[in-house]
């Protein structure tokens, strides 16, 4: 038997992607899983309960939570994995699309965690993974709002982490790099295109055909959330793939200007 059986798992967004990765490996790993959609699921990952849950709405994200207590009577890990992305340049985004953007990938994890907290500070344990990404560490161009909110998403990671350590609740955050999904196939067009920038534009949709068939498979980041979800003194960041290693090494070690030259050459743009 698994020494996570009759562990209770919810994965936002479980319906593709890193999400449905994640699901099943924490079915293989032994949890009983929950993974969610904003739309009833026909074909859900393999061994996977799936549920109807927009972040987005807090009745939703209550009802989800008492249906899976009522269930299985525990929560022990919540996933939080359900985004969207943004990809142009900042001034093309309305103020409502960055409004859209963060009540998905910051406002919606938020949503979360608070209907969660409670019934695991009662039993005194549990788990918080979020799904943040490189861009959490480093601020790219044409990303500008991706970039903030998952800048947000770390700082509001840290500060929870030492404020649950206390009920002996850990949060983690995941950092992946490019991974091989569809979510830049599901990125949000800008509600204003501004012609001054279809050079950079067509720069960067080169850079994401080069690296999205090379990217990461999904599955590298499911088995850092199982790996974050049952080490015994849980890491507060996993950063997934060679990529993101090297990102984050170089973030913290490489002389500022010249992270600024390698980063705009990636990017294509002139230095
Ligand atoms: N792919 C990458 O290169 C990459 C890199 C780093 C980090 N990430 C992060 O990884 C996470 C998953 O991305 P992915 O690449 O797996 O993308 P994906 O395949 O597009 O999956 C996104 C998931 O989020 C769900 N979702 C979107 N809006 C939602 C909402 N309002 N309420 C509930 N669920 C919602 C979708 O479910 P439904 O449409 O079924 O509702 C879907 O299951 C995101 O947080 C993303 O920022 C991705």
């Amino acid at each position: 038997m698994s020494m996570n059986s009759g562990k209770t798992a919810v994965v936002t967004g479980a319906s593709s992607g890193i999400g449905r990765a994640t699901a099943e490996a924490l079915a293989q790993a032994g949890f009983t899983v929950f993974g969610t959609s904003r739309r009833k699921a026909s074909n859900g990952p393999d061994g996977v309960t799936m549920l109807v849950c927009d972040v987005t709405d807090g009745e939703a994200v209550a009802a989800l939570v008492s249906t899976v207590l009522s269930r299985t009577g525990r929560i022990d890990l919540l996933v939080n994995n359900a985004g969207v992305g943004l990809l142009g340049g900042a001034e093309e985004f309305s103020i409502a699309q960055v409004q859209a953007l963060f009540d998905v990938n910051l406002f919606g994890v938020i949503r979360m965690i608070n209907a969660m907290l409670p019934s695991m500070r009662r039993r005194g344990e549990g788990r918080i993974i979020n799904i943040g990404s490189v861009l959490g560490l480093v601020p790219a161009p044409y990303s500008a709002h991706y970039s903030a909110v998952k800048h947000a998403l770390e700082g509001y990671s840290e500060s929870l982490d030492h404020e649950v350590r206390a009920f002996n609740i850990r949060v983690s955050v995941i950092e992946p790099a490019f991974v091989r999904t569809v979510f830049d196939q599901n990125g949000i067009e800008p509600d204003s295109l501004l012609k001054e920038y279809d050079q950079a534009r067509a720069g960067f949709k080169a850079l994401l055909a080069d690296v999205m068939p090379k990217a990461d498979r999904p599955e590298m980041v499911a088995d850092a959330v199982v790996k974050a979800a049952t080490d015994a003194r849980p890491r507060r960041r996993y950063t997934v793939g060679k990529a993101a290693r090297q990102v984050s090494l170089l973030r913290r070690f490489a002389p500022a200007e010249m992270f600024d030259k390698t980063l705009r050459k990636q990017f294509r743009l002139p230095i």
